[in-house]
């Protein structure tokens, strides 16, 4: 079972972009710690981060019929792409979308994110953790998918 982790624009500033929202924490480390989680759950994970729109829904659109699950941050994009939305919907797979701070307690106009209104769930303001509540959903949802359709074949 394969999932991919797709970072939106500015994610690969993290631990230099503004630490009182963001915190201190490197993406490097974030994926590292996923990493972790995945294998110890016999999860394959791949990483991927872009500062380019086109490229974020290219990155979605290959995961059709090459991956199990996706679990994004599309960063600002959240708030204004209608192309990543469009991926999302059209992929197949369950995604789950994650915000390291809490959208809705901050600018009006990061409270609508166009994309998580396109996921199984978002999680927002848990810092880095959130990655690691966001994996433990995702993986979870994919088990659910798969037991249900064993049971489908019985
Ligand atoms: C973010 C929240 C967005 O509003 C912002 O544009 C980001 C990061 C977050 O993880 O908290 O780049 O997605």
């Amino acid at each position: 079972m394969k999932i991919v982790v797709i970072q939106g624009p500015n994610l690969n500033m993290l631990g230099h972009r503004d630490p009182r929202i963001y915190g201190n924490m490197k993406l490097e480390q974030i994926h590292k710690n996923l990493e972790t989680l995945a294998k110890q759950n016999n999860f394959e994970i791949e990483f991927f981060q872009s500062n380019f729109e086109g490229e974020i829904v290219d990155r979605i659109q290959e995961c059709v019929g090459t991956a199990d699950g996706i679990l994004i941050n599309p960063a600002a994009y959240s708030h204004t792409s209608i192309a990543i939305a469009d991926a999302i919907s059209l992929v197949g797979i369950p995604v789950v979308e994650v915000h390291l701070s809490n959208i809705f307690a901050r600018d009006d106009f990061r409270k609508k994110s166009i994309t998580g209104a396109l996921c199984a769930g978002v999680i927002a303001g848990f810092g880095p953790f959130g990655y690691h509540i966001g994996l433990l959903s995702i993986m979870q949802i994919i088990t659910e998918i798969n037991l249900a359709k064993k049971n489908e074949q019985k």
